[in-house]
């Protein structure tokens, strides 16, 4: 087995052995007293995650799984969806609708940018009415953020839609209070700033969306969200849930309640300020612009001449650090650094030095 590196991914993220250990609580009856005693507490955590009254589901999936319950249990065939789309995780969404017999409707920036909310104003204009918005508030792949959760979901509103937003890789470092927003279904994953392990997918419910499905069951039997709630609703979930996985969650949402929200949102926002620093000491140019720079996903180009693929292998063999690579237009120029979940001013500062000391080998 592989020794525990610092994992500096955005996503899968560092689990604190309180959290991992949790994992070794016995096998239980998923229809039994205290499985619903879990996945009751489960969910309340999930519902101050969220701050939301509403409903919540955890489904035993990635946060791909959650994405793809958003689209297929709101989208019926010939619905249009809006999706800004400005890197691979909002590029996927967009397909997710077409895949769900939707039409999505793309506002598109380049890479490493946003789509301004005039434009996105602009595209909800002309197409008048449609059935949701599918914004990733978070664009994992290129470290941008979309500073606009709650206008975006206001303007949805206003044409009669759905707010959803993707927050994947940012719920946990980012407040997203989804009943003061108005946001009708919010995504996250286990494995992100929540720093569980990976395989569980967090959903938020608006009343609105609650009450559609109801009315218009979706064409899914592992995703069918309105029979996740009728089970919710006596602590059980449809499907057999990866049971390790949900005591995991509840240590580490338990972990998070602790430390409070406001404090985890500035630790994170703190962190990524110190990684952001350290890199431009370096010399090395962030990705995103200050305006919209993530602080949970630190995306930096490299600098000339330095081969990817062989520098993130020496930084993990040499110096036990492990961070990703760009994606599409991005492979082999640009490197990203996790700011997720238990990030913290040693496991900063560990990550600068290694990335430092191997870059300097790469320059000679
Ligand atoms: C914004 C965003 N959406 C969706 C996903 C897909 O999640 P998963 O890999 O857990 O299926 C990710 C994963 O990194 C993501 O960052």
């Amino acid at each position: 087995m592989d020794k525990q590196k610092l994992i500096m991914l955005p996503g899968p993220t560092n689990v604190s052995e309180r959290v991992m250990r949790a994992m070794l609580g016995p096998v239980i009856n998923h229809r039994g007293d205290a499985f619903r005693e879990l996945y009751k507490g489960v969910l309340e955590k999930t519902r101050h995650l969220f701050q939301t009254e509403g409903d919540v589901v955890v489904l035993s999936s990635s946060g791909t799984g959650g994405v793809e319950a958003a689209v297929w249990n709101i989208i019926r065939p010939g619905d249009v969806a809006v999706v800004p789309v400005f890197g691979e995780f909002s590029t996927r969404l967009a397909e997710a609708v077409e895949m769900a017999g939707g039409r999505a409707v793309r506002v598109t920036s380049e890479f490493g940018k946003v789509p301004t909310t005039d434009e996105l104003k602009a595209a909800m204009d002309k197409q008048g009415r449609f059935k949701a918005m599918y914004l990733v508030h978070n664009e994992t792949s290129t470290g941008v953020a979309a500073p606009y959760i709650e206008e975006a979901t206001r303007l949805a509103k206003e044409h009669g839609a759905f707010a959803v937003i993707d927050a994947i890789s940012s719920l946990g470092g980012y407040a997203i209070p989804v009943d003061k927003w108005g946001v009708d279904v919010c995504i996250t994953g286990s494995q992100k700033c929540i720093a569980a392990p990976p395989g569980l997918a967090l959903l938020s419910l608006s009343k609105g969306v609650a009450e559609f499905l109801k009315s218009s069951p979706p064409k899914t039997r592992y995703f069918d969200i309105p029979r996740y709630l009728e089970y919710g609703a006596k602590g059980e979930t449809p499907f057999t849930p990866a049971l390790p996985l949900y005591y995991a969650l509840d240590e580490a949402l338990g972990e998070l309640l602790e430390e409070g929200f406001a404090k985890r949102v500035e630790r994170h926002e703190r962190m990524s300020g110190l990684l952001y620093d350290g890199l431009a000491k370096m010399g090395m140019k962030a990705v995103a612009e200050k305006s919209v720079r993530s602080r949970t996903v630190v995306a930096s180009y490299y600098p000339q001449g330095v081969d990817d693929a062989k520098f993130r292998k020496a930084l993990a063999h040499d110096k036990g650090v492990v961070i990703a690579g760009g994606f599409g237009p991005f492979a082999g120029k640009v490197f990203r650094v996790g700011c997720m979940g238990q990030i913290n001013e040693g496991y900063v500062s560990t990550t600068l030095k290694a990335i430092s000391e191997t870059m300097a080998g790469f320059r000679n």
